[in-house]
């Protein structure tokens, strides 16, 4: 059969039948599979981290236009250190490069780019890249852009438990704690709860990511590599996320 049906067409149908009043407020993302998706070419791990971060460039200017107000990218977690140094140096030039070239059309579309995550133990490259593009994108108002680097959803309400101890201790806030105090000490604070949560590569697992603010968002799971993943995959998320019934444990 002739491949009639182009990718054009498919995402004029996908768009056709998604409601555009419904798309997901925050979208959280684990981009995994960039080693396989080499390995399977031949090709050394490093050549799927460069095209997974062709992809970041696609998702987050294509979920710009959808209208998606936050968008979470997990891009190191706190136990990625455990890789081999070559690795994680590679991955560690990513950020700066992205920016490199993305920064300037991110300023443009009134992106707010944000960091979660310890930046302590980054290097310094990947710190000051990160700290340029919060900087030049500071006044913007519109989608943010969560980058997720040496993050991990155990560190962080860890860390967030020790900041309010020491408040209390310091008598900056008083001794009761709720869910909302709470939350106010995470990475996450000013950003509400993702909505859907996707993750490529076909392991059904969190890893270690957003563990406090996934407590009720939708999950969507695909075999597809991130370094494959594209709008017709994010169109299909938001399809199947606006099919679904969200409860929160209501009837
Ligand atoms: C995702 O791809 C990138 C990071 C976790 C930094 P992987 O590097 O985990 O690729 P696989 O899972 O080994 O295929
Ligand atoms: C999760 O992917 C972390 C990121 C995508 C940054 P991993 O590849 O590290 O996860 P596991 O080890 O398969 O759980
Ligand atoms: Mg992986």
């Amino acid at each position: 059969m002739t491949d009639f049906n182009t990718q054009e067409q498919q995402e004029q149908a996908l768009l056709q039948k998604i409601d555009r009043t419904r798309i997901p407020a925050h979208i959280a993302m684990i981009m995994d599979g960039n080693g396989r998706w080499a390995r399977e070419r031949g090709l050394p791990r490093s050549a799927g981290h460069r095209q997974g971060v062709e992809t970041v460039r696609e998702v987050v200017s294509y979920s710009h236009g959808l209208g998606v107000k936050v968008l979470t990218l997990f891009a190191f977690s706190t136990e990625n250190w455990n890789r081999p140094p070559w690795e994680i140096n590679f991955l560690m030039s990513l950020p700066e490069q992205y920016l490199h070239t993305e920064l300037p059309k991110l300023v443009e579309k009134n992106v707010q780019i944000n960091l979660i995550g310890d930046p302590e133990r980054l290097p310094v490259q990947v710190r000051k890249a990160i700290a340029e593009g919060r900087e030049a994108t500071r006044r913007n108002t519109g989608m943010i852009l969560n980058f997720a680097l040496n993050y991990g959803g155990r560190m962080e309400i860890v860390r967030a438990a020790q900041a309010l101890v020491n408040d209390v201790l310091s008598g900056k806030t008083d001794a009761r704690v709720d869910e909302g105090k709470f939350s106010s000490y995470l990475y996450t604070a000013a950003i509400p709860d993702p909505d859907l949560l996707i993750r490529t590569s076909g392991e059904h697992r969190i890893s270690n990511f957003l563990l406090w603010q996934l407590a009720y968002s939708e999950l969507w799971f695909t075999k597809v590599y991130w370094p494959d993943f594209n709008r017709l995959h994010l169109l299909q998320a938001i399809y199947d996320y606006q099919q679904r019934q969200r409860r929160f444990g209501k009837i």
